[in-house]
């Protein structure tokens, strides 16, 4: 199984050392020693010992490039036992279980929370790709990048969570919000599958109206566009529901580029399910989409003026 075992076996002062380091890194791209000592109000004697301890269990990163350099990082690993143990505190999860998907800027792992409801926490890991390439030459550039790495999957994922909780707000079909910290935002796991994984869809027409049915309520009424609208952000549930996942980048209808956006995504969705033999011009359903009101385009009837 995976890291997140090691949450209950963390001392409280593993995770003072993981919170000064935290703290530090808006700063510091290596935190020094004395950084670390004064935040986490630690025994000056026992830092040392603690911080030699969660470098072994592979949650931070030493650099010893030269007395100006050396210090202290957080590597992913620590930073997701942070969230894990914040979102423990507030009840909002009971247990972190196996993987779901891996995503290219995510890592999605099932839950239980409170009511044994079943879980879907997304880790964000923004500059993760770059990670992998930079593995080599870790001492010299991994503190900087996870700097930022840190910052940008907070942003992210904070990002998501406000996009979610408008959403879940109007009644779309998006993932319904549980909670967030850091880089990681909770969400209720659907059972189902990337709409991309079928190979066949009963009713794809039907599917296909839901979809946009859905893209209109998140326009019109959450005032959102997502940005990243394909087979692969769609989970079609076993109870033939469609969840549209995958909220980070979405923009305000007002953005500048809104109505582009938009026009693509609808393109996205009409080239999937027009290779299920669902026949659907952009044009109209992006009118459809941005036009007034509750509409019919499906009913048959023609759109009023
Ligand atoms: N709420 C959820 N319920 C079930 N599975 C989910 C949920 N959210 C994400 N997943 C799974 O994790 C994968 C990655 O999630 P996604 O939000 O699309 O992240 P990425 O930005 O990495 O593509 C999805 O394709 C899906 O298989
Ligand atoms: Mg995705």
């Amino acid at each position: 199984m995976s890291h997140f075992e090691l949450t209950a076996q963390l001392e409280r002062e593993e995770y003072r050392i993981l919170n000064a380091i935290e703290v530090s890194m808006r700063k510091f791209e290596w935190v020094p020693m004395k950084n670390i000592t004064f935040y986490s109000r630690l025994d000056a004697e026992r830092v040392q010992f603690w911080l030699d301890k969660v470098h072994k269990r592979d949650l931070i990163l030493r650099h010893s490039g030269g007395l100006k350099n050396e210090g202290y990082a957080l590597n992913s690993k620590g930073y997701d036992l942070l969230a894990a143990r914040a979102l423990a505190e507030e009840d909002v999860v009971l247990s972190i279980g196996n993987s779901l998907g891996v995503g290219k800027e995510s890592d999605v792992y099932q839950g239980i929370g409170p009511g044994d409801e079943f879980l879907a926490l997304k880790f964000h890991r923004i500059g993760r790709t770059s990670f992998r390439n930079i593995k080599a030459k870790r001492d010299y550039v991994a503190g900087k990048f996870h700097t930022s790495w840190l910052y940008m999957s907070r942003v992210s994922a904070t990002r998501e969570a406000g996009h979610l909780k408008r959403l879940n707000e109007v009644g779309a079909d998006v993932p319904v919000l549980r909670g967030h910290n850091r880089h990681v935002v909770v969400m209720k796991q659907y059972d189902g599958q990337e709409i991309q994984e079928f190979d066949d869809v009963d009713d794809a027409q039907g599917v296909f109206e839901q979809v946009v049915r859905n893209v209109k309520k998140c326009y019109q009424e959450a005032r959102l566009i997502h940005c990243d609208l394909c087979e692969y952000n769609i989970i079609y549930t076993r109870d033939k529901h469609v969840v549209i996942i995958d909220w980070p980048q979405a923009v305000a209808t007002d953005h500048p580029n809104a109505r582009l956006l938009l026009r693509r995504d609808v393109e996205n969705v009409c080239r999937y399910f027009g290779r299920l033999g669902v026949e659907a011009d952009p044009d109209a359903v992006t009118a459809e989409i941005t036009g007034p009101g509750a509409g019919h385009a499906f009913k048959g009837a023609p759109r009023e003026c």
